[in-house]
Parts: C-alpha cells; structure tokens; sequence
C-alpha cells in the first residue's frame, strides 16, 4: 500500500569547505566590530543628516500654520498638565464618519509646532481637533466650570481651580523660550515680550466674555489661556485646507 520512503540524498560535504571568507572577518573580533560600526554610521547618517537640512525648510514650507502665541503656548501647557489627552483626541481620521462630524481630517504638517504631540489615544469625549472657533468663549467658560450646564449628562469632569489659579509671567517666557530650542521660529522679541503678549490677547478674551455679560474674567486665569489655546486648535489647518484641494471622502 505505501511506498516505503526513500532515504533524502544528502549532498556530501567537500573535504575541505572554504572558509577564507570567515577567516577574513568572523575570525577577528576587533576588525569585524569596527567595520560593523563603520556600516551602520554611514546608514544613520544618511538616515539623521537631511533632517538638519530641513530644519530651514519647515519656517518657510509650513507659512500656513502659524505657532501658537504664548497665551496659546501657557493654555497647551495647561491641557498637558490636567491630562485633557486622556479623553480627547486631536485627530481627525479619513473616514466619511469623522469628516462629517468633525471637519476636514488633519495633514501631519498640521502638527508641526506641536511638541509634544497631543494626537491623544482615546475617545472619552470628542475629537477636539477642530474644535477652534466652534463655540463662543463664553461657552468654554461655562463648560469647564461646570460641563453639565452646556452638555446635559456629560461625564467630563469640572476644572473650578482654573477659574482662581493664574499664569505665571516667567513660566510662559520659559515655554515659548523651550520651544524655540526645539526649532519653533519665535523671535526675540517674542520670547522677551511673551509675558505681555500673553496678557494682551488674555485681555481681549476677557472682553470677550464681558460683552456676554461674564463680568468675573481676567486676563491671566488658567481658563482663559485654556480657552485661548482651545479657541485656536484646528483653525489654521481648515483655513490652509479651505483655499486647496477638496479631501477624500467628499469632506470640504
Ligand atoms: C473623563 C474624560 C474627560 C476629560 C478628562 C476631559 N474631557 Fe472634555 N469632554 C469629555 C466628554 C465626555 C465631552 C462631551 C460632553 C461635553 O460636551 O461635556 C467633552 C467635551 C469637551 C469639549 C467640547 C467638544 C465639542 O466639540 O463639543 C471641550 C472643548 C473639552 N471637552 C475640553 C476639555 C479640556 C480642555 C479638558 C482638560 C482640561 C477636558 N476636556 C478633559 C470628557 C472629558
């Protein structure tokens, strides 16, 4: 019934098999680790040496998105530290789904002063990368006092400290001077002045919230930096957006 099975032919070992090629490298240890390292150098610089290069070409190639002024700057710092990525995402996917509620979904040049990212990983409350522009101040200012009394049976938590709590002056030079480091094009002035122009624009949001009869504001609350830095997320991505191609998916 079954053919008994035949035995594998095995090709012969040669008497003597080459090793010059082994003896040239594997047999010296310190050669092969330098010539080794030598390879892998000359991978990573070709890898790591463009991105210098193109450290210049990022201020000019990226004139749509504008970094965040320090008031903006002090409001990120603010999201970071209350751990506001823990519920909300700040990216918009290419699906019809998301691009409907959303807006138009977000190009990585988008990111490019964000550092560190805030891409977030879940979605306990909703994406916030549009969120920009979305609502007057005046509602940011009652929903994080207290979310219920914008979004009736919303899970998210009240953040009262912001409404005492102010920012300080120095921290928010120290910021926007720690992202200039980083390659974001701040100028001098900018980082020398970043005090003032945080209280600046601080000030219009306060009259902002005055004109709809929130009299309590002022311009160096944590939750005005918050909702400066909210007020702004997206808005310079859907304007780039808005004068190019239509997206994928029929989004505008
Ligand atoms: C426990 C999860 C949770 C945390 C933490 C959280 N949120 Fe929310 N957030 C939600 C939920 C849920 C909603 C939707 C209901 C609502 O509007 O309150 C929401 C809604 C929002 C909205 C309105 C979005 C829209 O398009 O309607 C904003 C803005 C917002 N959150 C900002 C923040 C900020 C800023 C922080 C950090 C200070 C924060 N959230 C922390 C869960 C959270």
């Amino acid at each position: 019934m079954n053919t008994p099975m035949q035995p594998e032919t095995v090709p012969a070992l040669p008497a003597n098999p080459p090793t010059w090629h082994r003896r040239l490298l594997e047999g010296r240890a310190a050669v092969f680790a330098t010539l080794a390292t030598v390879a892998i150098s000359i991978g990573g610089i070709v890898e790591i040496a463009p991105m210098f290069a193109l450290q210049d070409d990022l201020r000019t190639a990226h004139a749509d998105i504008a970094p965040y002024t320090p008031l903006e700057v002090a409001g990120r710092d603010i999201y970071v530290s209350e751990g506001c990525y823990n519920c909300h995402s700040q990216m918009i996917r290419p699906f019809r789904a998301e691009t409907l509620r959303y807006g138009p979904w977000t190009r990585a040049e988008e990111y490019v002063w964000d550092r560190p990212f805030q891409l977030g990983s879940r979605r306990i409350g909703p994406d916030l990368q549009r969120v920009g522009g979305k609502y007057p101040s005046a509602w940011h200012w009652e929903h994080m006092k207290d979310p219920r009394s914008t979004s009736p049976g919303s899970i998210m938590p009240s953040y009262p400290w912001l409404y005492t709590q102010r920012i300080d002056g120095d921290d928010v030079r120290a910021s926007v001077a720690a992202l200039r480091t980083l390659g974001t094009p701040y100028t001098d002035d900018e980082v020398a002045n970043a005090p003032q122009l945080a209280y600046k624009q601080g000030a219009a949001i306060v009259s902002d919230l005055r004109a709809m009869q929130i009299k309590t504001a002022t311009g160096d609350l944590e939750v005005i930096a918050l909702i400066a830095y909210l007020q702004r997320l997206g808005t310079d991505g859907r304007a780039a957006l808005a004068s190019a191609e239509p997206a994928p998916g029929g989004a505008p």
